[in-house]
């Protein structure tokens, strides 16, 4: 997949503009506080309808006005198209070759996968900012994943609402229990299925860029305790087993104390948890090596390449890292958009930010 063209307007400090990408290296070069991370961001939201540093929508558009939006022409392995979004009054609009669609028909269109100083956040941040990453990047390719996921969200909310009501001798809670049941066991399987897959290509990943001497795994921590393959049956089962042992705490606390809601997952560094004992710069490139992972797993499930983001890439590594970074993507078709404050000594596409206004290079690679 590649991104030929954006179009922006009102985007954080952003001056309106229309850029025409290459299709391999795109690189974005400016000093602190110019835009680097804007326009990866711009990027980022033509995509997904989502920003990889907030989820504060109203933050992306500039000071002072109502509304945004970026579009963008996109080649997949098909044809050429194109995708936008629009952001005004809280509200948003997607497109799909400039026909209005739901989020529906827009998500997972274009496939991108980002890499933010932030992203550290996923060894050391709380459980839920790795259950939404997770979430999302598998429901990014799986269709039915992200169904089964919305429509959990809103039995859960109607199981809590019903045990805070006390209302769990009406029989309508007893179809809400079954549902909540039958889509649970589906999210739990498919995660554990995905945690399997992409814990070796984390391991490789991480072994060929960073450190060949240490095993990196990836551990789905279960409320249902140690799991490894179970079929859905032995899933739902296992959830109701669960339910009945705790449904007095439940009601006690009035919300569901069981279900994937409840879950984690675990980075381990040569069997031990990344985040209490991995050091900094390890705890940096196993991150990186989750989104090269993540970069596969779409391959596989979609068979076409993401495309690939990383932001302010020469604060983040030192120089052996970031050329072996650099090295391992000189080899592999995907296309990348990066921002720095230095010149990286790479044949790309050079696009120079001040104050907001981008202009290209002429040199291209
Ligand atoms: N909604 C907004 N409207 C206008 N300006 C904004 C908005 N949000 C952020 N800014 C400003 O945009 C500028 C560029 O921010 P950005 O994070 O893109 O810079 P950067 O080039 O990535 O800097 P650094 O190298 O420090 O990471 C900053 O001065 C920031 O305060
Ligand atoms: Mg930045």
């Amino acid at each position: 997949m590649r991104i030929s063209e954006i179009n922006y307007i009102n985007f954080r400090n952003l001056k309106d503009n229309n850029l025409k990408f290459h299709r391999k290296f795109n690189l974005f070069l400016g000093k602190n506080g110019q835009g680097k991370t804007s326009i990866l961001e711009a990027i980022y939201f033509s995509a997904t309808g989502k920003s990889f540093r907030t989820s504060k929508n109203s933050e992306l558009i500039r000071y002072g006005l109502q509304k945004t939006g970026a579009f963008i022409a996109y080649e997949d392995i098909v044809s050429e198209k194109s995708i936008s979004v629009k952001l005004a009054g809280g509200k948003k609009e997607y497109s799909y070759n400039r026909k209005k669609v739901k989020y529906d028909g827009f998500h997972g269109k274009v496939n991108a996968v980002s890499f933010i100083p932030e992203d550290i956040s996923l060894i050391v941040g709380a459980p839920g900012i790795r259950r939404s990453f997770f979430d999302y990047e598998i429901a990014q390719s799986n269709y039915d994943y992200f169904s089964d996921l919305k429509n959990y969200t809103k039995i859960l909310k109607l199981r809590n609402k019903y045990l805070k009501e006390k209302q769990y001798t009406d029989p309508i809670f007893e179809i809400y229990q079954e549902e909540f049941i039958r889509l649970g066991a589906r999210i739990l399987k498919k995660r554990l299925e995905y945690v399997k897959n992409i814990s070796i290509l984390l391991n490789l990943n991480y072994r060929k860029l960073f450190d060949e001497k240490k095993e990196l795994s990836l551990r789905y921590s279960c409320f249902l305790g140690e799991v490894k393959k179970a079929t859905l049956e032995e899933l739902e089962s296992g959830i109701r087993e669960k339910i009945r042992k705790n449904f007095s705490r439940e009601k006690r606390y009035g919300y569901s104390i069981v279900g994937p809601q409840k879950d984690d997952f675990l980075f381990l560094l040569n069997e031990r948890e990344a985040k209490s004992y991995a050091s900094q710069g390890e705890k940096k490139s196993i991150v990186f090596s989750l989104k090269l992972a993540e970069i596969d797993m779409i391959i596989k499930e979609k068979r076409d390449t993401p495309i690939f983001i990383i932001d302010d890439i020469s604060s983040y590594f030192d120089s052996i890292r970031k050329e072996n970074i650099l090295n391992y993507f000189n080899h592999r078709d995907i296309q990348l958009f990066i921002s720095s404050t230095s010149d990286l000594g790479i044949k790309a596409k050079k696009f120079f930010i001040e104050k907001g206004d981008i202009h290209d290079g002429d040199k291209e690679c």
